[in-house]
């Protein structure tokens, strides 16, 4: 195919991660892991689904960065997952150390890549990516807002009794428990949720959202969500690769917007072929701009933990 993505950790996000890029038919993909086997049986698995689904390309599983040379989109999903009792930060000082390595052995081969950061914590892996990579602050997105979003969705949507596609719903701020599912914006098809749920009732879902993750690393006990974070990479990469514009909340980086600079923190971004090219700026009211500084303030703690 014309593109390729490479998908780094073979582990549940990786290989929903390929198998989602597979049925969108989105490009030739390299699914790497340091594991030996694991990313050649998957990928193998994968791209015999084929025949069946239609998909016009190559799956290739390998332990080899010179594998995954000229990607266009390069996804790090490699580190360890939450169990019940952890916080995404527990994972932090092992996760830095793997997407260092990922990040640098990634940019060797393929320089002009975009690349898309899913290892937790997202918001301090984006930023290790950043400073090792050499990437331009463009070309390297965390995947966060876009998960968070849609759980945020999801409940919404239920609560209503009404399609989730057409609930259109923003979380801004890091991807831990100070995130900022914002309600002010929150609409289906264009009428506000503020008037058709009781304050109580959008509370209770908003806690519900920036617990999401944790929620579902209770019910697994042996590891954290895949299914959507998966698919939420990939809708990324869809929109990279296809120089779509499409807006999607993401962890970028900020130089100034929302008052904010130096960090990498999910706002809505307009991605094409070269990863941000946008950053949609709007004013927020007192009381959004105060949780927004509680994300900041997490985040920093983060990076100062990185070391970088
Ligand atoms: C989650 O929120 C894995 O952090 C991810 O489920």
């Amino acid at each position: 195919m014309e593109k390729k993505i490479t998908i780094i950790g073979a582990g549940n996000v990786g290989a929903t991660a390929a198998h989602w890029a597979l049925v969108r038919q989105l490009a030739d993909v390299v699914l790497l892991d340091v594991m030996e086997g694991i990313p050649q049986g998957k990928a193998l698995d994968l791209w015999q689904s084929g025949p069946l689904d239609g998909y016009p390309g190559t799956m290739r599983g390998s332990n080899d960065y010179a594998d995954t040379r000229d990607s266009d989109v390069v996804i790090i999903t490699a580190g360890l997952a939450r169990k019940p009792g952890m916080s995404r930060d527990d994972l932090l000082a092992k996760n830095v150390a793997i997407v260092k390595s990922c990040a640098e052995e990634a940019v060797k081969y393929s320089p002009d890549c975009v690349m898309i950061v899913v290892t937790n914590p997202i918001d301090a892996m984006v930023h290790t990516a950043f400073k090792v990579s050499g990437l331009p602050k463009e070309r390297i997105i965390g995947m966060a807002g876009v998960l968070d979003s849609a759980r945020y969705r999801t409940f919404l949507a239920d609560a209503l009794g009404v399609a989730a596609r057409d609930v259109n719903a923003l979380v801004m701020g890091i991807h831990g428990d100070n995130m900022l599912p914002l309600v002010r914006l929150a609409n289906v098809a264009g009428v506000p949720v503020t008037d058709l749920l009781s304050e109580e009732k959008i509370a209770e879902i908003v806690k519900r959202t920036q617990m999401g993750g944790i929620e579902i690393v209770n019910h697994l006990k042996t590891g954290s969500a895949f299914y959507t974070p998966g698919l939420a990479a990939i809708e990324m990469a869809e929109a990279v690769l296809t120089d779509s514009h499409r807006v999607m909340p993401c962890a970028a980086y900020l130089e100034g917007e929302f008052g904010i600079s130096g960090y990498f923190l999910g706002v809505p971004v307009v991605l094409g072929k070269n990863g941000v090219e946008k950053i949609l700026e709007f004013q927020l009211t007192e009381e959004e701009k105060t949780a927004l500084a509680a994300s900041v303030e997490a985040v920093s703690r983060q990076m100062a933990a990185t070391g970088l």
